[in-house]
């Protein structure tokens, strides 16, 4: 009998590049880019990645623009870093793994201190409670022109990213960031042919997926990560997901990752497991923002316990639905799961944390079809992005340390 895990292993396409596997590591920004500069740390841990055998790593946050950062210890792409990014990526390639990149832009939320505009800028008017240590409390909302100046830095930046030596571009449709604050209705509220419908809600993530296409051409493997459910009142709904997954498979995308959640109102709908505040608090340096979290923190760290394969299900309703490429992710530490999502038809699957806590998992997998790992699901690497050095999994500390 054959072993679905045997399918998770082999190589695959995304249209016309070669993977050697099935598995591909999800973006997680590490917080290695001090100053937005890739170096020597991000390298020691894409590149372990690639030794333990993944397809494909994902190289996060790469911003479209310098306004698009959450914060200015983040990459933005541009030519300032071309050195050091074409040399990341060389040595990535040379494990054997395919290099992609997460381009989005934060949109209506940030508390980049090196922010050039007035104010950050969504579909509508906001509060930036991330920002008001910054200074910015308030996002305002783009203007026609400014959407169409917006979309033309998504196709800047990937033609960058593709010239710079990326395989592959994942642009984030997801989790609250620039382009689903317009997919959603609690967060898009505008009257014009941008908002309203869903189609209307589409319209900017469509012409940001038209001018990337446009610009990195037919061949170029093109992934999205979407929000099935922003988790929110008033929000994207599991049913509008579906919907959503469809106009982005006519819209030319390749392969659709079915993620969820919002990180700036629900984001432990996207992680599961245990509560992000306390690593939060212990990081957080500013006591203005300390104080906010504990008071939003009940609230906004919302109770969920972690399962294996937490979005099966919803993600199944996209599989149905889309003929293009559909990668699940979401709570995958065991050969049995990835047997499951092997079997539901799912052409490949992202992995977060367990590679943190396991980077040679794919080989792992081979020797072992029993295979479970040992992530706990502690969250600690999650509460770690803003740290000095960035993020460790703090049960194995080792695993990507820089020699001395
Ligand atoms: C440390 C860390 C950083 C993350 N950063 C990002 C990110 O930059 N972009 C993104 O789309 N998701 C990010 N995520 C979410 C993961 O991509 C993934 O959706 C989530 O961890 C669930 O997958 P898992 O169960 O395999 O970890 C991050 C997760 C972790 C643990």
């Amino acid at each position: 009998m054959t072993d679905a895990l045997d399918r998770c292993l082999e190589p695959a396409r995304i249209n016309g590049l070669e993977l050697r596997n099935r598995l591909i590591k999800a973006a997680t920004f590490e917080g290695k880019t001090p100053n937005g500069v890739p170096g020597e740390a991000l390298s020691r841990l894409h590149v372990r990645i690639g030794e333990g055998g993944v397809g494909m790593t994902t190289l996060a946050y790469c911003a479209a623009e310098a306004d698009g950062r959450l914060h200015s210890d983040m990459m933005y792409m541009d030519e300032h870093i071309r050195p050091q990014l074409e040399a990341l990526i060389g040595d990535i390639k040379a494990t054997g793994a395919r290099v992609s990149g997460q381009l989005g832009h934060c949109g209506n939320f940030t508390k980049n201190r090196e922010f050039r505009g007035r104010r950050p800028l969504g579909p509508s008017p906001a509060i930036n409670s991330f920002g008001v240590a910054a200074g910015m409390p308030f996002a305002g909302a783009l203007t026609k022109p400014q959407i169409r100046d917006r979309v033309g830095v998504f196709a800047n930046a990937a033609r960058f990213m593709r010239s710079a030596g990326f395989d592959a571009i994942e642009i984030h449709f997801g989790h609250g960031y620039g382009i689903s604050q317009f997919i959603s209705p609690r967060t898009n509220r505008r009257t014009d042919e941008y908002g309203g419908s869903l189609h209307n809600r589409m319209r900017f993530a469509l012409e940001v997926l038209d001018a990337v296409r446009a610009t990195v051409g037919a061949d170029f493997p093109l992934l999205g990560k979407i929000s099935m459910s922003d988790g929110v009142r008033g929000g994207v709904s599991y049913a509008d997901s579906v919907e959503i997954a469809a106009l982005l498979e006519q819209g030319g995308l390749d392969v659709i990752i079915c993620s969820g959640g919002t990180s700036s109102m629900n984001p432990m709908l996207l992680f599961r497991g245990a509560s992000l505040l306390e690593g939060m608090l212990e990081q957080e340096k500013s006591a203005i923002m300390r104080f906010g979290l504990r008071l939003v923190g009940p609230k906004l760290f919302r109770d969920y316990p972690y399962e294996e394969l937490y979005f099966l299900e919803q993600a199944k309703r996209i599989r149905e639905r889309v003929s293009c490429g559909v990668c699940y992710i979401g709570g995958v530490c065991t050969a049995e799961s990835l047997r499951t999502a092997m079997s539901e038809g799912f052409d490949f699957v992202e992995i977060g944390r367990a590679l943190l806590f396991d980077p040679d998992l794919p080989k792992h997998l081979a020797a072992d079809r029993d295979y479970v790992n040992g992530c706990t699901h502690c969250n600690r690497c999650a509460t770690l992005i803003d740290a000095p050095g960035g993020i460790e999994c703090v049960l194995r500390p080792d695993n990507f340390a820089v020699a001395d």
